[in-house]
């Protein structure tokens, strides 16, 4: 497990989006795991100012909810489609997002699963964590080798994300979310956190047991994990109870090819 732990947020946007500019360099036509929540919104404005040739980029969205009509602004398909394919220029036709809206949403998410090994699995996985260890829409309890499905949320995912409707009761209860397993078999796993809230679950997910209580913890099962964090979400890793494995090294934000 590599570790970037830079000053703020914007810092670990330059060095993912390095990460992944370097990537792209190499394979014109890498698959990419696009996340949403605020973690990543710095990671693709910085990538953007790359100005790289991504019109053999493939993306496949983390989740959906479901039950949103297409088109809603914070449906993920739209969230996607204003921050990222926009953004970047990609190609909209090579960008799926689960299919929340779909009559059968459980037929739907096992299409997506079959669309991403089609592709050729992911190249890179950009992810983010939940307060409670959340990766995705998989919450605790989440088996560690879970496919593309759909579940419900939990109330404090809900309320977490409640900052982005009108009302706290419009935030769907059900999504579509790639599994743990799906995750898993990302040949490359991007986590990008910052701010002291996540301080304490990220200390957990990387330095406690691997558990489904915290489907973060995954990412010990990995061979090949970058973590990108600011100073505030990485301040209790390295501490006495982290394993040598884990002790963050800090780079000076554009150490890596920006
Ligand atoms: C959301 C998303 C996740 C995201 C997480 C953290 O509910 N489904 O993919 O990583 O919560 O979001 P944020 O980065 O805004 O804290």
């Amino acid at each position: 497990m590599e570790f970037f732990v830079v000053p703020d947020a914007a810092s670990t946007g330059a060095i993912a989006a390095g990460i992944l500019a370097a990537v792209i360099r190499s394979k014109p036509e890498a698959v990419l795991g696009l996340a949403t929540g605020g973690s990543p919104l710095p990671v693709y404005a910085a990538l953007a100012a790359h100005r790289l040739d991504m019109s053999g980029i493939r993306g496949f969205a983390l989740d959906e909810y479901v039950g949103l009509p297409a088109g809603h602004p914070q449906s993920y398909a739209e969230v996607i489609r204003r921050e990222v394919t926009e953004r970047l220029h990609l190609d909209p036709a090579r960008v799926s997002v689960p299919a929340g809206a779909a009559v059968d949403p459980e037929r739907a998410a096992a299409a997506y699963d079959a669309a991403i090994a089609q592709a050729g699995g992911i190249d890179v996985q950009i992810l983010g964590i939940g307060h409670n260890g959340h990766v995705a829409f998989n919450e605790p309890g989440s088996a560690l080798d879970s496919r593309t499905r759909v579940e419900a949320l939990t109330e404090r995912t809900r309320q977490a994300n409640a900052r982005y409707f009108s009302s706290p009761d419009d935030v769907p209860g059900r999504c579509i979310t790639q599994g743990l397993g799906t995750i898993l078999e990302a040949r490359q796993l991007l986590l990008v956190v910052s701010g002291a809230d996540k301080a304490d679950i990220l200390h957990t997910a990387l330095s406690g047991p691997v558990t489904t209580d915290c489907p973060a913890s995954i990412l010990q099962l990995h061979p090949h994990v970058t973590v990108v964090a600011d100073e505030t979400a990485a301040a209790r890793l390295g501490s006495a109870s982290a394993s040598a494995e884990t002790t963050p090294v800090t780079v000076r934000t554009g150490a890596v090819g920006v």
